[in-house]
């Protein structure tokens, strides 16, 4: 497949998506999210592929929507296409773990991306920031609900209503990101992590994702039972099997992803 706005490739099972709009600072415009969409759902529909690891320049991982492409639109025309839905949902509907490598700037549409993937690695310059209100609007891709879910009220509040901008430091303190590492091996780690993900259970690892994601989506109660149904599911896979087997006999588990 031929892209233009992102670069595609794979390191054995990882699948790598690199947001590539130098000049724009990653500007997410039409054209770049039906590119990962599409990127998403080639990598979904290959069995090689266990993990996909999202990533942007060291500069920005992206610096927001693209503001001169909405500039100029009505409400009907972002009322009518239903303005960003369908395109930018796709990574939140991905079955398989996708990891955010964030460096540079992660702003508005940039920050709601990379909180729509399973978490987010943060290089030591990551910025992070939902500037849309200097822009007279505000975040419509789910920044003031997953970032206020991600680090609580006080300081999703304070970012959205100022643009205050959070340092990598900031965001590790504050439970947006999972860790930070140097900018200068943001992806070798990425992959390192995906391909561990890679390397266990890939059931055990898509219904643990599922699991974590049911505790944005449900009250605990309902929670806690979809958590030990699917765990009493495990117990009919071959994997679940061969890693207690594993365990006991004090040797590695090989999984055969059933
Ligand atoms: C379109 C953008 C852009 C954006 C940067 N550029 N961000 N173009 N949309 N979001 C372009 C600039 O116009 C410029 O193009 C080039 O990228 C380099 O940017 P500079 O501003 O010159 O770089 P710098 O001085 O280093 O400043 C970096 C920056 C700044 C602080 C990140 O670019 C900035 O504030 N960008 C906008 C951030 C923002 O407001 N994001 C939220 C967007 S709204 P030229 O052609 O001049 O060289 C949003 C809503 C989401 O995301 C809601 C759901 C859709």
């Amino acid at each position: 497949m031929a892209y233009e706005n992102i670069l595609v490739s794979t390191k054995g099972p990882v699948g790598l998506i690199t947001l590539n709009r130098p000049e724009a600072l990653n500007a997410l415009n039409k054209a770049l999210m039906t590119e990962l969409a599409e990127a998403i759902d080639v990598f979904e529909a290959d069995d090689a592929i266990g993990a996909i690891v999202l990533t942007g320049s060291e500069k920005a991982f992206a610096a927001g929507a693209d503001i001169k492409e909405m500039q100029s639109k009505s409400y009907m025309d972002v009322y009518k296409e239903d303005f960003i839905t369908a395109n930018w949902e796709r990574i939140t509907t991905c079955r398989k773990p996708v990891i955010a490598a964030v460096a540079g700037y992660a702003l508005g549409g940039g920050c709601e991306v990379a909180m729509m993937c399973d978490f987010i690695l943060a290089a030591d310059n990551a910025r992070f920031g939902q500037p849309e209100i200097n822009l007279g609007t505000l975040p419509g891709a789910g920044g003031t609900q997953r970032l206020t879910r991600a680090i609580g009220k006080a300081k999703a509040m304070e970012m959205c209503l100022t643009a205050r901008m959070m340092d990598a430091e900031e965001a590790e303190r504050a439970g947006l990101v999972s860790r930070i590492v140097p900018a200068d091996s943001l992806i070798d780690e990425a992959i390192k992590v995906a391909e561990r993900i890679c390397s266990l259970s890939r059931p055990s690892v898509m219904m643990a994702k599922e699991s974590v994601n049911k505790a944005f989506e449900t009250t605990l109660r309902e929670g806690i039972l979809f958590e030990r149904r699917i765990f009493h599911s495990t117990f009919s896979t071959e994997d679940q099997k061969e890693g207690m087997a594993a365990f006991a006999e004090k040797r590695k588990p090989q999984f055969k992803n059933r």
